[in-house]
């Protein structure tokens, strides 16, 4: 039966009671050969059409995989395809899981967007060849789901924080909650600019998130503050210009973060973080920054 979390006192009895999972120490990133701008799938997208700098992008894209690296995580490279310009948003075409057996497994999506299906089947064949048994939704019942886009762990727990409203439904949570056995806390998002959960939360640790309020109804902020005790803010400037809250923070302690953020990496410095700056400047154009542009797995 599926463990569909709406109220914040099932939300902290379940956070209670979820089990260990452990920290990603893999990352998956695409090379971005083929990255562009060449169409309108989101605000940000707008205007944008035919203005990425190649050069540039590759070079961001280096800095940001070298921060993974440097942080100690192994990064996997897959080469970018030919017509697929947004293949380098990892992100999006899947949600991993691990068991507490240890058994690996991948939800593929269904892409809200035609421009972007055919990205699935690159990250099925690479699941394979990595011995993860792969599942997909029932298309019949589910209309879309952008993996962890909108599906996002918490850390080092077995429970799922869901986004839905632009890019996934909230149907697929249902499912994946069954598939998995996990619990799954329902975040509806409500600002069109905040349209994947991962432009506007951005879980630290297991006591900290950093979000964007204005993007989320009375009701998610209740479960998000139930769950957390420390809810770092982003100014509107840092969330909607710089995605502030696409940030990533792999290990609870070190956030790659994109460059001139500064009033959330004021906050964070306060709260015992570290902040490394990296310039995605050419991916804000397509509306993704760090955390779009890799996905965490084990
Ligand atoms: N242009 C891409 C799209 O609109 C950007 C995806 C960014 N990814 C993310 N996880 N927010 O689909």
């Amino acid at each position: 039966m599926a463990d569909i979390i709406t109220d914040k006192d099932t939300l902290t009895k379940a956070l209670e009671q979820a089990g260990p999972m452990p920290v990603p120490g893999d990352v998956l990133m695409v090379t971005p050969k083929h990255f562009a701008v060449e169409y309108v799938i989101n605000p940000h997208m707008k205007g944008n059409i035919g203005t990425v700098d190649k050069a540039r992008a590759r070079w961001q894209w280096e800095v940001v995989r070298d921060k993974f690296r440097h942080l100690g995580l192994k990064v996997h490279e897959m080469e970018g395809e030919r017509g697929l310009p947004d293949m380098v948003f990892t992100a999006n075409q899947s949600l991993p899981c691990i068991h507490p057996d240890g058994h690996k497994h991948a939800l593929m999506s269904i892409m809200h967007s035609e421009q972007r299906m055919e990205e699935v089947p690159y990250f099925e064949q690479w699941y394979r060849r990595h011995g993860y048994e792969i599942h997909y939704p029932d298309a019949d019942s589910i209309s879309d789901f952008e993996g962890m886009g909108d599906a996002i762990w918490h850390y080092k727990k077995r429970f799922l924080w869901g986004g839905f409203g632009y890019r996934s439904s909230r149907r697929a949570y249902e499912a994946i909650s069954d598939l998995f056995h996990v619990p799954v806390a329902m975040l509806e998002l409500i600002h069109p600019a905040f349209y994947h959960l991962d432009t506007c939360f951005c879980v630290l640790n297991e006591k900290c998130v950093l979000i964007y309020p204005p993007a989320f109804t009375r009701d998610g902020l209740a479960l998000i503050h139930a769950a957390f005790p420390v809810v770092i803010e982003a100014p509107e400037k840092e969330a909607q210009e710089l995605f502030a809250c696409n940030a990533c923070c792999p290990d609870g302690k070190n956030v790659i973060i994109q460059k001139g953020c500064s009033e959330v990496n004021k906050a964070l410095k306060k709260n015992g973080f570290a902040f490394h700056e990296v310039d995605t400047s050419e991916y804000l154009k397509s509306g993704g920054s760090v955390f779009c542009m890799k996905l965490l797995l084990w």
